[in-house]
């Protein structure tokens, strides 16, 4: 099992399965389809309004877009600081905006604060022409950190959003994840709180490569056909992208699969917790689990991991450590994952600091604990 990331699962079987049946034939290019034309339909029903839905491949075109069709140019977009459109889409949003700032607020859990958010609102008041002129507020659900929003925390922020006349985005790669884990309607947690625009994600909760730019006012949608082709996410065979939105949808897979994602993270994560030396860095909330280990359980499960198990947390406090100034000298290029940092640096042994050393021998030494007690089971 590989526990990094739920992009590194495989595809639904239903969705694979609506992918080979659509194969069959010919259909109509560019959306013109019977299926992509069916989803307006089916994205309305599940929202309980009349909205407008484009298909692209992936959640940076899906922000990005959403984003550039809410926000000029001399616009600013307010965003948690650790925000994946501000920290992991290579600047795709101000690139499509045509130049746009992002405006990263803190906040803990990977929410952003609404004190911080009037602030900085209010700053940027400040300067007429001078400065970048708030458009936009784009919310993350579930976010980064692995949280969640309740109804009543993002109430508060698109009440903010409105008050200082912004539109309202959310980001919804894991939009599936928050659903369930909050019990509420689609509805409930987008537009009946003022939210405008929606990516709808279902590329990590089963699909191949299909998102959704969900507009909850037509009137809003704007340039943005245009803005979609130039971005090169307007398929000339867009019905095998649509398809796998239809499949999604169809009989709640959706829901069934951000069902079965949230209680697998909830599993690992009482399963972390019952491990000495890992600390939860917040409670589970959704399919996300971020822990914490100590030197010693990092390595041990790292050396584990090349047997064949994987680590899920991420390493953080003593973990940064211990072997770090040996890694930067020894094993700087070496790709992390698999396993690939701990046998760099167990081939340079004879050049390892002491505490680095010590760490490694711990972790021999809990891995024979471990064998010795019948080792860990795949998926434990
Ligand atoms: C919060 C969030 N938004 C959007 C994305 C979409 O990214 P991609 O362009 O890789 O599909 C991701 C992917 O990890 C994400 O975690």
């Amino acid at each position: 099992m590989i526990f990094t990331s739920d992009n590194a699962f495989g595809v639904a079987p239903e969705i694979l399965e609506a992918l080979g049946r659509v194969n069959g034939g010919g259909a109509a290019s560019y959306g013109e389809d019977e299926i992509t034309k069916g989803l307006q339909n089916r994205f309305s029903d599940v929202f309980e309004r009349d909205v407008a839905v484009f298909p692209v491949a992936t959640g940076t075109a899906a922000n990005s877009l959403a984003l550039a069709t809410l926000t000029p140019p001399y616009g600013a977009i307010l965003c948690h600081e650790v925000a994946h459109v501000n920290v992991d889409e290579c600047g795709a949003p101000e690139m499509f905006s045509g130049g746009a700032k992002l405006i990263g607020i803190g906040g803990s859990g990977g929410k952003i604060n609404s004190d911080a958010l009037v602030t900085r609102l209010e700053s940027l008041g400040q300067k007429g022409v001078h400065q970048v002129q708030p458009r936009c507020l784009t919310i993350t659900q579930s976010n980064e950190a692995g949280g969640i929003y309740s109804l009543e925390e993002l109430r508060r922020l698109t009440g903010i959003a409105r008050d200082f006349d912004l539109k309202v985005h959310m980001d919804g790669a894991r939009f599936a994840n928050a659903l369930v884990s909050l019990g509420c309607s689609p509805a409930e947690m987008t537009w009946k709180l003022g939210v405008d625009v929606l990516s709808f994600g279902a590329t990590k909760n089963g699909a191949m490569a299909a998102e959704a730019v969900v507009f909850f006012d037509p009137a809003l949608v704007g340039d943005f056909e245009f803005r979609r082709k130039r971005a090169g996410h307007l398929f000339s065979k867009m019905r095998f992208l649509s398809v796998q939105l239809e499949a999604y949808l169809k009989n709640d897979l959706w829901l069934k699969n951000a069902r079965h994602a949230n209680a697998a993270a909830k599993r690992m994560a009482d399963g972390l917790k019952a491990i000495e030396g890992i600390e939860l860095v917040s409670e589970v909330a959704a399919n996300e689990v971020f822990a914490m280990k100590t030197m010693k359980t990092l390595v041990a499960l790292t050396m584990l991991s090349t047997l064949g198990l994987s680590g899920a947390a991420y390493a953080a406090g003593d973990a940064k450590t211990a072997c770090r100034a040996d890694y930067e000298k020894l094993c700087k290029d070496t790709q992390p994952g698999g396993g690939r940092i701990m046998k760099c640096l167990k081939a340079n042994e004879d050049q390892l600091s002491q505490p680095c050393k010590d760490a490694m021998a711990g972790a021999e030494e809990k891995m024979m604990e471990k064998k010795e007690q019948g080792g860990m089971g795949e998926g434990q």
